[in-house]
């Protein structure tokens, strides 16, 4: 293959890494992968087992990290602590592996010479956006920061802010994206789509299902595999130094969402609403025209991801 690269992966046998990986070997990349398995299980890559290198670490070992860089030309970085419980009660832990990450990974890429990097963001960045549907010129934002919420959103501004920076002096190729509410099989059950499947399939028919809000919020779900379709364009065809949402522009309530995920597994359920916590924000839908200048076209509509992920 042409532009054979080795590609180094952190947070790859995570939910969207293991997914990334995937893509890396079908294109004919070798892989690497570098993750403490914290969140990541070894299982999402089992069928990958013997097309990739797994090295377990934490991308705050500067060390152990460093002596994976050896023959690598791009890094995607994408371990990083998720789960909003996380947020609000390991803040601080959040921020050691954001920013000790960070360092890690430029001064790796500085001293092994590499310059192709790919930087996780998150549609947290916003918080609560002045415009929607929110495109990448929107302001970044830590609204309060006594609020541990955005712990999370701060250590990704942080990302981008380095980045940019680094980027412009020792990297040919850096790339930043958003991504807004992936869902897919295999995810952890900390994530909405999954944990409101699974209390579905346990309770009995017409009995109360809490979720967490007033079920008003909107969010805007794509399912993995159009993700994956959208980062081999950014592979291919983004330019250095942007930064791209990823996400789709078909939003949903949630409590229209849990009806939708009842009506699919047949089951009569009363919705019972909760307060919103702190610092969550009520509407999130991204505008994705930049993507879609690159050839992006979601594929999938919120039904047929739902039903891939209940019944498969
Ligand atoms: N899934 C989404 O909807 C979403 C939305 C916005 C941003 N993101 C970002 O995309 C990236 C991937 O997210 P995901 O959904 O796959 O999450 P995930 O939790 O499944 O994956 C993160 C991986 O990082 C690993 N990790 C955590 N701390 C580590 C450490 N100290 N050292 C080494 N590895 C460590 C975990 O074990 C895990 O495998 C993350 O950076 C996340 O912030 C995801």
């Amino acid at each position: 293959m042409r532009n054979k690269k080795n590609f180094l992966v952190t947070g790859g046998t995570g939910f969207i890494g293991s997914n990334i990986c995937k893509l890396l070997i079908e294109l004919g990349h070798e892989v690497t992968i570098f993750d403490n398995n914290s969140r990541g299980e070894l299982k999402r890559i089992r069928e990958l087992n013997k097309k990739v290198k797994f090295i377990r670490g934490d991308i705050r070992d500067k060390k152990k990290f460093f002596k994976s860089l050896k023959n690598i030309n791009s890094i995607i970085h994408l371990a990083y602590i998720n789960g909003t419980k996380y947020f609000y009660e390991k803040p601080e832990l959040i921020l050691d592996v954001a920013i000790k990450g960070l360092v890690n990974i430029f001064d790796g890429c500085k001293k092994f010479k590499i310059r192709e990097l790919y930087l996780a963001s998150s549609s947290e960045v916003y918080q609560t956006p002045l415009k929607i549907p929110t495109s990448e010129e929107e302001p970044l934002k830590i609204p309060d920061i006594n609020n541990p919420r955005f712990s999370y959103g701060g250590g990704k501004i942080l990302t981008e802010l380095m980045g940019i920076n680094y980027g412009r002096k020792f990297f040919t190729k850096i790339i930043i994206f958003r991504p807004h509410n992936v869902y897919g099989a295999n995810m952890g059950n900390e994530h909405v789509i999954p944990e409101l499947i699974q209390k579905m399939r346990k309770i009995k028919k017409n009995s109360f299902l809490k979720i967490q809000g007033t079920g008003k919020e909107i969010r805007s779900f794509i399912y993995i595999k159009d993700f994956i379709s959208a980062f081999h364009k950014l592979m291919t065809k983004g330019k250095h130094l942007q930064i791209y949402n990823i996400g789709t522009t078909q939003s949903i309530k949630i409590k229209d969402l849990v009806l939708k995920i009842s009506k699919i597994m047949k089951k009569k359920i009363i919705i019972k609403t909760s307060s919103l916590k702190k610092g969550s924000t009520k509407i999130r839908k991204p505008n994705i025209a930049k993507i879609r200048k690159l050839g992006f076209k979601p594929k999938y509509t919120l039904d047929q991801g739902l039903k891939e992920i209940i019944f498969n």
